[in-house]
């Protein structure tokens, strides 16, 4: 067992989980300050110990650090998120995304900025099967250990269309199953908090639609 499986958590991680938890939101806006090594090396660490499948420790991450291969890769991402508006609402400019849908809006400025960001963390799994979803509960370990140290993040997707141009662009072999691109960086704005349904109205009770005891 190497020493990297045993680390102690890092002091800089002391923000209380509660605080993370509810805290933890899509950040869309970067600043341009640089996030340290150091600080991507506590966020990687925090994702190797989350649950999966069998331990067989199947996610990959794929970080991105170059300004110029991130700005390559932010015309890909771009490309890609216009893709699926077009084949879902059928949306092929900002314009055309009604001012109600806030998530989408500030999405799609996400698209035209990622280019920018000081981080894009790609996160694949190296199985075909169904344990590739394992990578999830990591990538969630990513995105609290960023709350935690003050980093913005969201966990986006990409397209069919431009997946194979990234794999060429980044090597990554054809037994990588893609799973999720993270920006990160230091949020323009604040995090703020999550709005949710209330639990009440998604958790059911010892039977399907039986509410619990809470409102
Ligand atoms: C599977 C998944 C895919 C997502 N894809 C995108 C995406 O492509 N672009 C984006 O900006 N946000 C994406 N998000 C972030 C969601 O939009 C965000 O979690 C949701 O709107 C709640 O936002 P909040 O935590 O800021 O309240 C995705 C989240 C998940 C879990």
């Amino acid at each position: 067992m190497s020493d990297e499986v045993r680390l102690l958590p890092p002091d800089l991680l002391d923000l209380p989980i509660g605080e993370a938890l509810f805290t933890q939101r899509a950040i869309r806006k970067f600043k341009p300050d640089q996030i340290s090594d150091e600080q991507l090396k506590i966020l990687l660490d925090a994702a190797s110990k989350a649950p999966n499948g069998g331990n067989l420790q199947l996610a990959r991450f794929l970080v991105i650090r170059d300004p110029a291969r991130i700005r390559a890769f932010g015309k890909l991402y771009k490309e890609a998120w216009w893709a699926k508006r077009r084949e879902g609402p059928g949306w092929t400019t900002i314009e055309d995304i009604p001012k109600s849908e806030k998530t989408f809006r500030s999405a799609a400025q996400l698209a035209d900025e990622i280019g920018e960001a000081p981080v894009i963390v790609l996160a694949f799994a190296v199985v075909s099967a169904d344990l590739g979803h394992s990578v999830l509960p990591a990538v969630q370990n990513l995105l609290l250990a960023a709350r935690a140290l003050g980093i913005g993040s969201t966990l986006t997707t990409l397209h069919d269309v431009v997946l194979p141009r990234v794999f060429e662009m980044f090597e990554i072999p054809d037994r990588a199953q893609f799973y999720g691109c993270i920006p990160l960086g230091y949020p323009r704005g604040k995090f703020g908090t999550t709005p949710r349904r209330p639990t009440a109205e998604t958790t059911y009770w010892d039977t399907w639609d039986r509410p619990p005891p809470w409102r």
